[in-house]
């Protein structure tokens, strides 16, 4: 028997892989309630809702029915077809089944469109803040990163000049996000457009993620896909997870040129196999069953960012654009002088309310702090109260 460990050396790329804080961050606030203090979890990014019962049937029916093996790595035909289907209406763009990769949620869409696009060196264009695996991922597989910076005064739009400056012959994608995590922006019809218009006829291909697109309080959802001429040059991400409040049953999806979509499903047998058999049969029913939930959910979302921004507008330091969708609010809190991973530590240790430092969304996030609203009535206002506590005692 050796008498020491072996050294734990691990491959360089491990030093570039980033992270996503929610997770970190609900482990601290778990380990402050397990020694008796209460908390009011704002930090991670799940409808608090239950999957919708028709779907839980769906899916146990199919495992009693024996969906419990292996299954094409790109998807259950019935599922490509629905998803091809409703992506046609939704989008406005002929989709068919071949254009579709199922995978087991929407950030392996993320990992391997970017694995499959990007060689070392390449640049790619993300939104900053934004979702933090788009930066992990990029600077993981060994391109380049280049930020956009999504302007509070612009609505959290990206402006559409700065695009075009960031764009040069090494841009080989750009990452879009709308309905925008954190910052719950939205692009419009006109921003779409200019968008195309700023990438020209380039060799570039766009990931957009339109997790949110079903999460929508005001204005339209607007994709790149639905332009003319742009469907092969669009990987769509979009999913379950947060439409029908499926996070724990990693099941989500891209949508884009038929070629394309077997690389990610060789990705697909080389990591995964294929997405869970049973899931996919509930995803179906998700997609072709009643709808009603999907509105509800949205409705209710509605009520607490409109409560949440009542609300925080009125607490010292802190002031609050209204989202136009998705379920997080991104204060701006410039004012109360505290750096965002400073207040966001001191309001979970002294207020007990978890919520995430902008910074967990990038360079750009400073002077923000993130709070997801996928939480009851009762205890958004039970953090607010606390939050305004906090801030008239120590501001
Ligand atoms: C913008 C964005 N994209 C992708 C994802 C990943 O979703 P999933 O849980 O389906 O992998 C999330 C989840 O928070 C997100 O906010």
């Amino acid at each position: 028997m050796r008498a020491t460990q072996t050294e734990l050396r691990l491959a360089r790329r491990m030093s570039r892989l980033g992270t996503e804080t929610a997770f970190e961050v609900l482990v601290k606030a778990r380990a402050l309630e397990a020694k008796g203090r209460d908390i009011v979890h704002l930090e991670i990014g799940e409808p608090d809702f239950d999957t919708p019962s028709n779907i839980i049937e769906a899916g146990a029916n199919a495992m009693r029915k024996g969906w419990t093996h292996y299954g094409p790595s790109a998807g259950l035909p019935a599922l490509r077809e629905a998803i091809a289907e409703d992506v046609s209406k939704s989008r406005r763009v002929k989709v068919t089944a071949d254009e579709v990769a199922v995978v087991p949620g929407g950030k392996p869409i993320i990992f391997f469109g970017i694995m499959a696009l990007v060689e070392e060196g390449d640049e790619v264009i993300y939104p900053n803040p934004g979702f933090p695996i788009y930066e992990s991922m990029i600077n993981f597989l060994g391109a380049k990163a280049v930020p956009i910076q999504l302007r509070e005064d612009m609505d959290f739009r990206l402006d559409v000049n700065e695009l075009k400056a960031l764009i040069n012959d090494r841009t080989k994608l750009i990452i879009l996000n709308s309905p925008q995590n954190p910052t719950g922006g939205m692009l419009t019809k006109d921003d779409v457009a200019d968008i195309a218009d700023a990438i020209g006829d380039r060799d570039i291909f766009v990931l957009s993620d339109e997790i949110y697109s079903r999460l929508i309080f005001e204005g339209e959802h607007h994709s790149l896909m639905s332009l003319d001429g742009w469907k092969d040059r669009v990987i769509l991400l979009d999913g379950f997870s947060k439409t029908y409040a499926m996070t724990g049953w990693r099941l989500g999806y891209g949508v884009m040129r038929a070629d394309l979509a077997t690389h990610i499903s060789r990705l697909m047998t080389n990591s995964n196999s294929c997405t869970a058999s049973f899931t996919q049969v509930a995803g179906v029913e998700g997609i072709r069953g009643d709808q009603s939930s999907v509105a509800r959910m949205c409705q209710e979302f509605k009520r607490r960012r409109d409560l949440f921004y009542e609300r925080i507008n009125k607490i010292k330091g802190f002031s609050c654009k209204k989202p136009k969708g998705a379920f997080y609010m991104f204060p701006n809190i410039t004012k109360t002088g505290w750096p965002s991973k400073k207040l966001a530590d001191a309001l979970l240790d002294d207020a007990g309310v978890a919520a995430l430092s902008g910074t967990a969304f990038g360079a750009f996030g400073e002077g923000y702090l993130r709070f997801s609203v996928a939480n009851s009535i009762e205890n958004l206002n039970k953090a607010l109260d606390r939050v305004e506590q906090w801030a008239n005692k120590n501001l």
